[in-house]
Parts: structure tokens; sequence; C-alpha cells
């Protein structure tokens, strides 16, 4: 059909497969609403012949990404192999260079070449649209690059990573290890193929980089983004958090300051009974604030297959909607030549309160030696309590948990630090943040 929207899609794994069943199965419906059929016309991967659960049979094979990208026969280029850097960087640019729209849910490549290709996007007049790059199924690119045109926005929080929230969910649901958690999550596909890039925040960091630079007109910068990952988190402290009226959840913030745009990625503890503290499993969660409209959050399905085709067909409507000649929006809702440099505001004047835990030696002293080094530094606690439950009483430990009222980072690093120097610390102390969003 010559008024196809033909595409070619480089990555056939689990986000990949699923995009080809959908465009199959709904070929119909997906015609009536996009205006014309939707066709997939070439495909790459890196095994040929491995099953992949869809026929492939129909369209033409390349084994270059590349050489797909430049085909006369696509008029859009999917890229759905990951990575920051080549061959999906070197593929994409072909694309935009051939005078190919491009799909991508690649965080990675567009957290570190973001700018430049939006800059050639919009120099060729051609679409990149990265719906799928952030959380998932949720359609919060087209919402921040369109609906909230006339808002300023003053902070983009949420969960953005379905591998983390499932692990913490079901390591407080159902008590499993952290190791247990992450097996199943990369068998249900949620997980990135390095699912390091998922429990050491960075997938987080690339998406809040995007977001951050929606929200705020800045380049992208992944570089000035706060990174704490869920490695460090303990049953003990999932526990504990939902002890004292917290759950715990991998968040990534950004906001805009006096001094400049704060962002950060790491673990919090948010109240019990907040809208975020009940977004569980592979749900993610954005929050907007802005000045017009207040505060919205829009949740979903944050990974898997069916969830992250979902957003990729709803960008490749939009590229059939479009018409040839017509002047498309900006990538990153404003022309990448007007974005101004991110400034970074310094971690360290982070405000909130705060969730300790220390280990130390169980001797008459230590809890007040404690309380007087948080007092030094101005630091008001809301509580301290020793915990029992899965104490060494043989080495005569004790577990402390503190929480304090709203107190700077550095008078927290700072008391912590003097804690350890007086010696009855076991350990590293743990140190988690309270959020409170919304
Ligand atoms: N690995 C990602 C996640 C997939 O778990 O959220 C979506 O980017």
């Amino acid at each position: 059909m010559s008024n196809s929207l033909r595409i070619g899609i480089a990555g056939v794994g689990t986000v990949g497969a699923s995009l080809v069943r959908l465009v199959q199965e709904k070929h119909e419906m997906l015609t009536q609403r996009c205006g014309r059929p939707i066709t997939v016309t070439g495909v790459n991967a890196r095994s040929k012949n491995k099953d992949r659960g869809v026929p492939l049979d129909d369209y033409k094979w390349f084994d270059d990404p590349a050489e797909l990208a430049k085909d006369d026969n696509i008029d859009v280029f999917v890229e759905l192999m990951g990575g920051e850097d080549d061959p999906a960087y070197g593929a994409v640019k072909a694309a935009l260079n051939a005078g190919k729209h491009v799909v991508t849910a690649n965080k990675a490549l567009l957290a570190k070449h973001g700018v430049e290709l939006a800059e050639l996007a919009e120099a060729n007049g051609l679409l990149l649209n990265f719906e799928a790059a952030v959380a998932g199924g949720i359609p919060i690119i087209k919402v921040m690059r369109e609906s909230l045109t006339a808002n300023t926005v003053s902070r983009v929080s949420g969960i953005m990573n379905g591998t983390c929230n499932y692990i913490l969910t079901r390591m407080e649901e159902d008590g499993l290890t952290f190791e247990e958690c992450l097996k199943d999550a990369q068998e249900l596909g949620f997980a990135e193929a390095d699912p390091t890039f998922d429990i050491e925040g960075n997938d987080t960091l690339h998406k809040l980089a995007l977001l951050a630079s929606l929200s705020f007109g800045t380049k992208v910068a992944q570089d000035a983004i706060y990174l704490e990952g869920i490695t460090k988190i303990t049953l003990e402290d999932i526990e504990a958090a939902k002890d004292l009226g917290f759950r715990i959840k991998l968040l990534g913030i950004a906001a805009r300051t006096p001094d400049g745009v704060e962002s950060r990625v790491h673990p919090a503890m948010v109240p019990l009974g907040s809208p975020i503290a009940e977004i569980g499993g592979v749900t993610n969660a954005v929050i907007v604030e802005t000045d017009t409209l207040g505060s919205i959050m829009m949740s979903g399905p944050g990974a898997g297959g069916d969830a992250t085709a979902s957003a990729a067909a709803g960008d490749l409507c939009d590229i059939a909607k479009s018409k040839p000649g017509h002047q498309h929006g900006p990538v990153l809702g404003q022309p990448a030549a007007t974005l101004i440099p991110h400034e970074r505001a310094p971690m360290r004047s982070h405000a909130g309160g705060y969730f300790i835990r220390l280990t130390v030696i169980d001797k008459p002293g230590t809890m007040a030696a404690i309380a007087t080094r948080m007092a030094e530094q101005e630091i008001s606690l809301e509580s301290i309590v020793q915990r029992r439950g899965k104490v060494d009483t043989s080495n005569e430990q004790a577990p402390i948990i503190l929480i304090t009222h709203e107190t700077t980072e550095q008078a927290i690093k700072t008391a912590l630090e003097a804690v350890k120097a007086d010696g009855p610390l076991i350990g590293d102390a743990q140190m988690i943040r309270i959020e409170k969003l919304g």
C-alpha cells in the first residue's frame, strides 16, 4: 500500500517482539486511528534464527542496523536496541541524515546524545519520538511536550524504574531476598540487558535527565544528577521503615531552585498512605508540579514488552498523522538550539528529614553520645529507637534507628562523621532521605 507508514525495527527483544505483534494484530484499528496503515518492512536483530514468538519472515532482514536505518523502503527507523553509543547512536544518526523519522525507547542514548540528535532531527524537519524511553507505557513525554506547554514546572519526580519498584515491593510483601526478586524481574522482561543499570539507578537517572530537560528548558545533563541505587537497601531497612510509617522507593527528583536545578536519584522513605507509597510492583508514577496546573501524577506500567510497545506505537501513530513538510514540534519541547545550560544546584543543600540506621556496640552511653552528635549539628530528632530483631547479641551489637526532622544534608553528614570518629559504629551508617512528594 503506497500510503503506508513503513517502519524498520532494529532490536527485536522483549519490546521489539511486542511491537511487531501489536502492529500485526491491531493492523485494522491502527489504520483507522492513524489514517493509514503502519507496516513493518525491515528488521534487524543480533540473531536471525532466534524464536521470538512472532513471525518475522515477511520482513526484509538486515544484519546492520545502520543499513536498515537508511533503507529506501522505510519512513521511520524504530530503534529498540539500547545502549548509549554505537550501534544505536550511529544508526539513529544515519536514519536522521537519510530523512527518516525516528522512534526510540533508548533513554541511555538520549541522555548522552539527546541534544545533538534533537538538533539533527529539527534541522532535517523530522520527528524524534521517545515516549517509550521514559516510564514505559505512561504517556508522560507527550504530556510534557504538548499538554503542559503553558506551565512552568517547579519539580518533576517519581518512580521511574519498574525493576527497582518490583524488587522493593516483593521484598516487603513476600520477604524475598534482593537477588530472588531481581531474578523474577528479569524473567518477566522488566530489567535492562544489564540489570545493574536498573538497580544502581542509572536507568532512572537517564529518564530523569530527559524529564528535567523538558521541565526546565535545559540541555540534557546526566552528569549533573546525584546517583544512589537500591543495592544497599536491606530487608531490615524495609521492615524498620514500615514500623515507623514509611515505605522505601527509588525516586528521581529534579527541582528548580534559586541556585539552579537540583536533580537526584536515590532510595527514599515516603510516608505510608501517601499516593507515591501506594505505587507497587512494576508500576511507575511521575509527578509534575507547575505554577498553572498545580500537581498531577500519572501512573501505569513502567516496564515490560507490551507497555513499552504501546508507547512506541503511539509515537508511530503521531508520525503517521503528521503532514509532509509540516514543521514538527521540537524534540525536547523547545528548539534544541534554545535549550539553556543546565546549572547544577548543590546536593548538599538538600533539606528534609532523614532515616538513619546504625549498628553500634551495645554499651551504656552510646545512645546519648549519638544524640549529642546530632544536637551539635542542630538536628532535631523525631524518634530514636533501639530495634530488636535480627541482632547478633553475642557480639553485643544493637541496631539504632533515628528519624530526624527537617535538616540539611551537610548537617547529617557532619554528625555521622562525628559518630564514626567516636568509635561505637559497626560497619557503615545507613542514611535514607525522607521525601514528601506531590
Ligand atoms: N528496565 C526498565 C525498568 C525498563 O525496569 O523500568 C523501562 O525503561
